[in-house]
């Protein structure tokens, strides 16, 4: 082991969460936090570029990893799967931080908002796209911040992931060109202390960490509250822990169009996932392959803020603790992705057929009751499928974690088709169905009812129109001094 800072770190003790604490510890009405004058937050990365040229140069090339590849038409079973959602229209694979709020705007499921108080989507979808949000929750509170439509900000989160984002940019410590690393966002100091890893005791290790689980995490929004986000971390971080926390307080993002199960999102759990894996139990960091150190051409060490592909800074990344070659252990993660690719894509097969099969069930005059164990069963593997799916990169941080989620979700589908099977005999379906065609985007939006040139041309109205305005008005309160964001 070539780096310190393995032997000091904790991994997540499961043990340790309190299984009763849910109540205890995810916010009820009047337990948000109030504007906080004190918290002075400055958003604005480029006022940082002349201080530290080397952190804001590399973080702004994160600006090279331009590809917005869109995973929903790679592979249409996605369409089905998130039927009456919003992630039925757009899905895209993530790409450089530099482009988060130009892909906030321009994906579909945001909708085409024509004032502050129209479109689909609430506040709490700007909350990991830049330091804006943790500005704006210091000044309005988590209530203010949180109610009322996505659009009602369009005007203030314009910078994207940024240094507020991370550090405690007003600091002594800051000023000095030390790290300072802080989370400003409350709900993520909360979920840090479910997990026994509160922020402000954490060692080094794990505060680096930490400053990723901003964002990449699974969350929810509590419409029971203010629409704020929640980590559902109260029973632990892993498949089981959190599907029994989302079932005890009876939650859903969604029913599903077709099966009308009542459905879970899951986000893209990957700071759980790492923890769980052996890097994670080792105390290798996020930082360790996204954020290296390296020597500047002046001789001087400063961390690469170019978050990225770590294969692609091997030296600096992979080759500190390990002696293998950059082929072989390319090749091992490329195994590990394709082996979890294959059994995931049985997966979404056998989903896809349970929703069409429970569609068929319901027409031919299926009961609620009935239909209660087959349409949870869907639900717990769909949340299974989508746990692997939504952990980007977990081919790399946790294959093993990976492979027993989606063995897992393949036995709970085996439950909800067994079920159906039996109801649709019951009510003298002929089996097999038949499954509509699915095998293109275009056919699959067309099943399920999505008509996608209207929803594109609406988004390009609001893109030449709305979008403008917003600039112009953060530009006049001095929010954007010099980037706008870029369209595409
Ligand atoms: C996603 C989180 C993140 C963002 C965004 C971010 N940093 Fe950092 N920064 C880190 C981490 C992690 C370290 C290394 C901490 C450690 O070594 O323990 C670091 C280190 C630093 C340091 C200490 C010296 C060094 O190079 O190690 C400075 C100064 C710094 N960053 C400036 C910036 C500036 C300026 C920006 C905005 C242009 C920025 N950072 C954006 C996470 C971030
Ligand atoms: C404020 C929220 C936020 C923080 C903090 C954050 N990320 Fe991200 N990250 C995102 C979002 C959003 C995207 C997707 C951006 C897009 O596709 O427009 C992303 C994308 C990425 C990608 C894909 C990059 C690419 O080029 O394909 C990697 C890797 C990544 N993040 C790693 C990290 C690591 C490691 C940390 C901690 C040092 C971190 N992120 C901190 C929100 C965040
Ligand atoms: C041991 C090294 C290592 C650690 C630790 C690690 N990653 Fe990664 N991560 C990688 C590699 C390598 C890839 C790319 C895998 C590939 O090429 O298929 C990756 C991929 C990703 C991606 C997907 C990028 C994309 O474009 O699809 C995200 C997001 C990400 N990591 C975030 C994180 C976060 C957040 C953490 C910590 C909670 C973390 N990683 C910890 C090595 C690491
Ligand atoms: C800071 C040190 C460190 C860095 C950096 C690091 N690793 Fe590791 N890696 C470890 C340790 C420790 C283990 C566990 C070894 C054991 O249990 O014997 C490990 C295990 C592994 C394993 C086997 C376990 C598994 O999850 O399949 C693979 C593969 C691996 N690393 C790949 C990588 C790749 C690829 C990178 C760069 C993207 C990387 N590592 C970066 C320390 C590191």
């Amino acid at each position: 082991m070539a780096q310190g800072t393995l032997a000091d770190t904790q991994p997540i003790d499961a043990s340790k969460v309190d299984t009763q604490a849910e109540i205890k510890y995810a916010p009820k009405k009047g337990e948000l936090a109030t504007p906080n004058p004190d918290l002075k937050i400055d958003s604005v990365n480029e006022k940082f570029a002349e201080k530290y040229p080397r952190q804001y140069d590399s973080w702004k090339s994160t600006n090279k990893s331009t590809a917005a590849d869109s995973a929903i038409e790679q592979d249409p079973r996605m369409i089905v799967l998130w039927g009456g959602y919003a992630f039925a229209k757009d899905y895209n694979k993530p790409r450089g931080h530099y482009y988060a709020i130009t892909d906030v705007r321009n994906i579909l499921r945001t909708g085409a908002p024509t004032d502050a108080n129209t479109g689909p989507q609430p506040m709490a979808c700007w909350t990991c796209k830049g330091p804006d949000v943790p500005r704006l929750i210091a000044e309005w509170g988590e209530e203010g911040y949180f109610t009322g439509k996505w659009a009602k900000a369009g005007a203030e989160v314009v910078n994207s992931i940024g240094c507020a984002d991370c550090h405690d940019t007003g600091s002594k410590d800051f000023a000095d060109g030390k790290p300072a690393l802080r989370i400003a966002r409350p709900h993520v100091l909360r979920a840090l202390e479910a997990i026994d890893k509160p922020f402000e005791q954490s060692d080094r290790t794990d505060q680096r960490a930490a400053v990723c689980a901003n964002c990449h995490v699974e969350y929810y929004f509590d419409k029971t509250n203010a629409n704020n986000v929640v980590f559902p971390w109260y029973k632990g971080v892993d498949v089981d822990s959190m599907e029994k926390y989302y079932d005890e307080i009876g939650f859903k993002d969604w029913e599903h169009s077709l099966s009308k199960a009542p459905m879970l999102k899951t986000q893209h759990p990957d700071f759980e996932t790492w923890s769980m894996g052996t890097h994670g139990k080792n105390g290798v960091t996020c930082i360790d392959c996204h954020m290296p150190k390296v020597q500047g051409e002046d001789g001087k060490v400063y961390t690469n803020h170019q978050i990225g592909n770590p294969f692609d800074a091997f030296e600096s990344t992979c080759a500190k603790c390990h002696d293998q070659s950059k082929q072989t252990l390319k090749q091992t993660v490329a195994n590990h992705k394709k082996d979890i690719k294959e059994v995931m894509i049985k997966l979404e097969d056998q989903l896809v057929s349970a929703h069409f099969e429970a569609k068929a069930a319901w027409d031919a005059g299926a009961t609620q009751d009935e239909m209660k164990d087959a349409l949870q069963a869907i639900r717990h593997a769909q949340w299974r499928w989508d746990y692997s799916a939504a952990s980007h990169g977990g081919h790399m941080h946790a294959p093993d974690v990976m492979l027993k989620v989606i063995a897992s979700g393949l036995d709970r589908a085996a439950d909800a088709r067994r079920e159906l099977a039996i109801i649709l005999s019951r009510h003298e379906v002929k089996q097999p169905i038949d499954y509509p065609d699915i095998s293109s985007a275009e056919k699959a939006w067309k099943v399920m009812g999505i008509d996608i040139e209207k929803e594109r041309q609406a988004k390009d109205e609001f893109i030449k129109t709305i979008v403008p305005e917003w600039n112009k008005e953060a530009k006049a309160k001095g929010l954007l001094i010099n980037d706008e964001p870029p369209v595409k």
